[in-house]
């Protein structure tokens, strides 16, 4: 059996999606394994998580920095650590990090992305109060690959989810967490056991 790719995970909240990967890396065959867990602020639940899981945490803290591109080499020089076998050796998961990645950092690793709308649709910070004021009926989450826009990269997975009557941005972002757990779970064991290939933007995992 080939070894588990190793995988840093980046968060900044509750890292629900962190601990549904946490759970899953440990089902037989899942192909992937947490080396580490990065925040872009200290404090945070999904560190928490990540201590009780036995995982090492970092902090790397934008205003830690004296400029953005000092904080992105910081970053870079993180995930390095966790990860010498990278760009090919290894897997960075962004599971609600609320920060856009820099250049040197997005050289270090392939980068996935999860995302509370299905993109392009409703990209940035607040995807699912915009879905909601637009008056979509269906929303939903995407994992996709990181580039160096706003929520542009490919579409790796993506699955739909109904708004109802009387949604809050609260109630409906739960039942899209839901979702977007399991989708991350999935895509990144499909990714770490079967690799990928891009052509035109269009993602084949065979
Ligand atoms: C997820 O919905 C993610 O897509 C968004 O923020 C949420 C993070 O949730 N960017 P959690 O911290 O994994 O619980």
């Amino acid at each position: 059996m080939s070894a588990a790719l190793p995988v840093v995970v980046l968060v900044s909240g509750a890292g629900s999606n962190l601990q549904a990967l946490i759970d899953a890396q440990t089902t037989p065959g899942y192909g992937a394994r947490i080396v580490a867990v990065g925040a872009d602020r200290p404090g945070t639940g999904a560190l928490a998580r990540a201590e009780a899981a036995g995982i090492p945490g970092f902090v790397c803290a934008v205003p830690d920095h004296p400029d953005r591109s000092a904080w992105d080499d910081a970053l870079a020089r993180h995930l390095a650590a966790y990860l010498p076998e990278c760009p090919r050796g290894g897997l960075v998961v962004s599971a609600g990090f609320m920060k856009i990645l820099g250049p040197t950092a997005l050289r270090c690793a392939t980068v996935l992305n999860t995302h509370p709308a299905l993109l392009p649709a409703f990209p940035g910070a607040h995807a699912v109060r915009d879905a909601l004021a637009h008056g979509v009926r269906v929303t939903g989450c995407t994992v996709h690959l990181v580039d160096a826009g706003v929520d542009t990269g490919p579409i790796l997975a993506q699955w739909a989810v109904p708004v109802r009557t009387g949604d809050s941005e609260a109630t409906l972002h739960e039942r899209i967490k839901a979702v977007e757990r399991d989708l991350l779970v999935r895509t990144v064991h499909r990714l770490a056991t079967r690799g990928h290939t891009i052509t035109d933007r269009k993602v084949t995992i065979p």
